[in-house]
């Protein structure tokens, strides 16, 4: 079992689902775990529950949009503890769904949600990485992990702008790999199908606090449910984001049943390439070595 013992891990949307669980695994295995949340009540209740389990946390209140509350709290739990060693942005929400359970589709979707849903879930990425991966570069050491989905792989109807943020996750990870293997830092992307979590509500009380119904009030809204227990423990996927990280791994693939469907996407870009649109022309090879992703490889 990998051991985490010295270890600094920092965790967005650690107050519940699967950045708390993600909080669980690390900690059992000796790391210093914080968890950062907008919600405070939460965080509280988090950080009680940890600390229960005799897990050596702290907590802080960030909202992962607003780039001075990161270099607030990357400071302040630096110089609490220790420099972050793994920092996990996994902080996001859902694009949400009608009451009715149908999906809120991008053409009737207001340009407050879908500006929302790209904020927390892709925007938040890139402060959480500006904030701490500087630090790491200078000490030559640590590991960032994004949690995308798999609606980061393959793109469902009524998922449009929360694909594009998970899209954007993927991308933004397999680029940011390449860019940190030379400098001694790891880069994992987690991608998870159904998880029991308070996704739903969360995501609902975010949409309140910032833009309220708005424009989309005709949607009515879904903004409660339970954890839906057909779908997978949250600590399955923190247990398999820590082996991850123990490894290395660049993807972090939870679901193989999803398999099919990611192939199906593959075979129908794979379908698409065709001949050059302009006869007789092919890009210069100094362009393609510049596309190569070495990360690919690995
Ligand atoms: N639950 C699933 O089925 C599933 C599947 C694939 C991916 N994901 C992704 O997993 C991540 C975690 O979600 P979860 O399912 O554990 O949900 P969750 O609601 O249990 O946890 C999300 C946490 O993020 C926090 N958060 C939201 N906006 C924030 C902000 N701006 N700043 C700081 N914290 C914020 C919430 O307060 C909440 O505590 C999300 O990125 C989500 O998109 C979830």
């Amino acid at each position: 079992m990998a051991d985490f013992n010295e270890q600094h891990v920092f965790i967005t949307g650690g107050a519940s689902g699967i950045g708390f669980a993600m909080g669980q695994a690390f900690g059992r295995r000796g790391a210093f775990v914080t968890i950062a949340d907008i919600n405070v009540d939460r965080l509280d209740e988090a950080v009680g529950k940890l600390s229960g389990e005799g897990i050596a946390c702290g907590a802080k209140v960030l909202d992962v949009t607003k780039a001075g509350d990161w270099a607030a709290a990357v400071s302040a739990v630096e110089s609490e503890s220790r420099p972050i060693d793994i920092l996990c942005n996994n902080a996001g929400i859902s694009q949400g769904s009608r009451k009715d359970g149908n999906a809120i589709m991008l053409a009737d979707m207001s340009e407050d949600l879908f500006r929302l849903v790209l904020d927390i879930n892709v925007v938040g990425l890139f402060l959480g990485i500006r904030a701490v991966v500087p630090g790491m570069i200078e000490r030559g050491r640590g590991h960032v992990v994004n949690t995308a989905s798999l609606a980061g792989l393959i793109a469902p109807r009524g998922f449009s702008a929360y694909s594009a943020s998970k899209f954007a996750a993927v991308g933004l990870s397999e680029s940011l790999r390449a860019e940190l293997s030379e400098k001694g830092i790891g880069v994992s992307v987690l991608c998870p199908g159904g998880v029991q979590s308070s996704l739903v509500n969360s995501s609902s009380e975010r949409r309140e606090d910032t833009i309220g119904q708005g424009s989309d009030q005709a949607a009515g809204f879904l903004s409660e449910r339970p954890a839906n227990p057909d779908t997978m423990l949250a600590i399955s996927v923190g247990e398999r984001v820590v082996e991850a990280v123990a490894a290395n791994d660049f993807y972090i693939l939870t679901h193989p049943e999803y398999a099919p469907l990611i192939e199906e996407r593959f075979a129908a870009i794979h379908k698409a390439i065709g001949t050059s649109a302009q006869p007789g022309y092919r890009d210069p090879q100094r362009l393609l070595d510049a596309s190569r992703n070495l990360a690919y490889l690995d």
